[in-house]
């Protein structure tokens, strides 16, 4: 365990991650998720909520358009999908949708285009949220923050991470959207972390949102500390315990 190593839950290599991106896409902050579909899904639900709208473009990634069709239903989100052209997107609107749903390129086979701009900016008359999934662009050929765009969404299983070696995904927005997508990814219930060694305080992070009183009820104390082995060497670890306790 290196010093810098933190629990997921506080997360400082998240932090460099989301960063980076947030630079990259030219906007304020973000939420690292286990996938592209955690991303897209997450913020699609920060922003609609049972009795809303949601509007998503036809050609969209297989597993978004599952989604809707799976689990918005079951959670009361009314949606449509409409045509590619972007007077389509804006004509099918009425007065419950909160939520704009696009990609452009859209995702293979197609790869068509739609006018960001002219869907960011009419979201942004109505009140709505507008996302793009930016997976098939990148941040190097396209930046939708800047064309108007809330939030932006990318599977960074793909070009982001370039050698097919990781499944993450990452959704970066305002400090002011970011808060609401990390408070329902946080709801929605998040990963203990991963196959490395990892050492926190229940208290400030799995159970910090519990009252003190239910804690300690259930029997997590103050000075509680979760050790969750990895699969690094043994020696390796108990040395890396042994300084760490006599540091
Ligand atoms: C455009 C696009 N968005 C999202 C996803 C989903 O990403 P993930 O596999 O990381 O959940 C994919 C996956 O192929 C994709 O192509």
């Amino acid at each position: 365990m290196k010093k810098e190593t933190k629990c997921v839950h506080t997360g400082s290599y998240r932090d460099v991650v989301v960063n980076k991106l947030a630079a990259l896409e030219e906007t304020e902050d973000g939420v690292l998720f286990s996938s592209g579909m955690a991303a897209m899904s997450t913020s699609v639900m920060s922003f609609a909520r049972s009795g809303d709208h949601v509007v998503m473009r036809n050609a969209l990634y297989g597993g978004t358009h599952a989604f809707a069709t799976y689990l918005l239903d079951r959670l009361g989100i009314h949606y449509n999908f409409t045509a590619t052209g972007s007077d389509a997107v804006c004509s099918i609107v009425n007065d419950r949708t909160k939520v704009i749903v696009k990609e452009s390129p859209t995702n293979n086979p197609l790869m068509d285009i739609i006018d960001i701009r002219k869907v960011a900016r009419f979201a942004k008359t109505r009140g709505i949220t507008s996302i793009i999934d930016n997976t098939f662009a990148t941040p190097v050929n396209q930046n939708p923050i800047k064309l108007g765009i809330d939030i932006v969404v990318h599977s960074g299983t793909k070009y982001l991470g370039g050698h097919s070696d990781i499944c993450c995904g990452i959704a970066v927005t305002s400090s002011k959207n970011t808060r609401h997508i990390r408070t329902t990814a946080r709801h929605l219930g998040g990963s203990l972390g991963g196959v490395e060694t990892t050492i926190c305080s229940p208290v400030t992070t799995s159970h910090a949102k519990i009252s003190a009183e239910e804690r300690k009820r259930v029997g997590i104390t103050d000075s509680l500390l979760r050790l969750s082995a990895g699969i690094e060497h043994v020696e390796d670890l108990v040395a890396d315990l042994d300084q760490a306790l006599n540091s």
